[in-house]
């Protein structure tokens, strides 16, 4: 299925969209798995998520994972679960067992395995193997998508759940969710904005290039919507 592109002016109304979207689906489900992404618009996505619906929502049906995390730190500027925390966690009311963080403080392997396993024991399966309800992801300039960079097709072909991987300039250390996790998916969205991801946006969308360059290429839902939210700018270049 051809994945459905939503264009926004900005990326606050695109945020804003994308949280009255995301409210929409938790209210109709009794439980609700997300995979959340890092990034500058999901940031956006949470205040709004906080702002308009720490009420609307019951929060206690929704399970939160993250589709990859920085190994650092939780109270790390650069923890993708910090910045949640910081921007809807704390302002919501929310069991802390719902909460499925990455320990980036842990050793990478051993987190990347333990992560998998926590994945494996609460979301459920469709076509054996881990389906969430959702899963959130970003769109690198390089083509990247969670934490799979380009050169590690490889990641869209594990059996594992998880992997520890590298980001290829700063060498940081990173657990991803692999490709046939976020494939397997109901639903998943890229969020993205600014002029600078019109090239990576339009090679992978209008081109429908699939390169071992560009990761998020390869994802396609299996049976699941996959929605690209984007904005006037990181659209510019795909004629619809
Ligand atoms: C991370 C993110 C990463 C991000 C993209 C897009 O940990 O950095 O998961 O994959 O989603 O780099 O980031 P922006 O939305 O900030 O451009």
């Amino acid at each position: 299925m051809n994945p459905i592109i939503k264009i926004f002016k900005t990326p606050e109304l695109l945020a804003e969209a994308f949280a009255d979207f995301i409210a929409d689906d938790i209210n109709l489900k009794d439980k609700y798995y997300i995979s959340l992404s890092g990034g500058s618009t999901p940031k956006i996505v949470f205040k709004v998520l906080a702002e308009r619906y720490s009420e609307k929502v019951d929060w206690s049906k929704v399970h939160f994972f993250w589709g990859d995390e920085r190994c650092v730190p939780p109270d790390s500027d650069e923890s993708n679960y910090k910045m949640t925390k910081d921007f809807l966690l704390d302002k919501i009311n929310i069991p802390p067992e719902n909460i499925h963080r990455i320990r980036g403080e842990d050793e990478p392997n051993e987190e990347a395995k333990r992560y998998s396993d926590e994945i494996l024991k609460t979301v459920p399966f469709r076509s054996n193997l881990p389906c969430f309800d959702f899963v959130m992801l970003g769109l690198g300039e390089d083509g990247h998508t969670a934490s799979i960079f380009p050169g590690r097709l490889d990641l869209f072909e594990s059996d594992n759940i998880c992997e520890a991987v590298k980001q290829p300039v700063t060498n940081q250390n990173r657990i991803t969710i692999t490709g046939r996790i976020i494939n397997n998916s109901q639903q998943g969205a890229f969020l993205v904005t600014g002029k600078n991801k019109a090239n990576i946006a339009a090679k992978i969308l209008h081109d429908g290039v699939q390169s071992n360059n560009y990761p998020a290429s390869y994802v396609k839902l299996n049976t699941g919507i996959l929605y690209w939210f984007m904005d006037v700018d990181s659209s510019s270049l795909i004629s619809l």
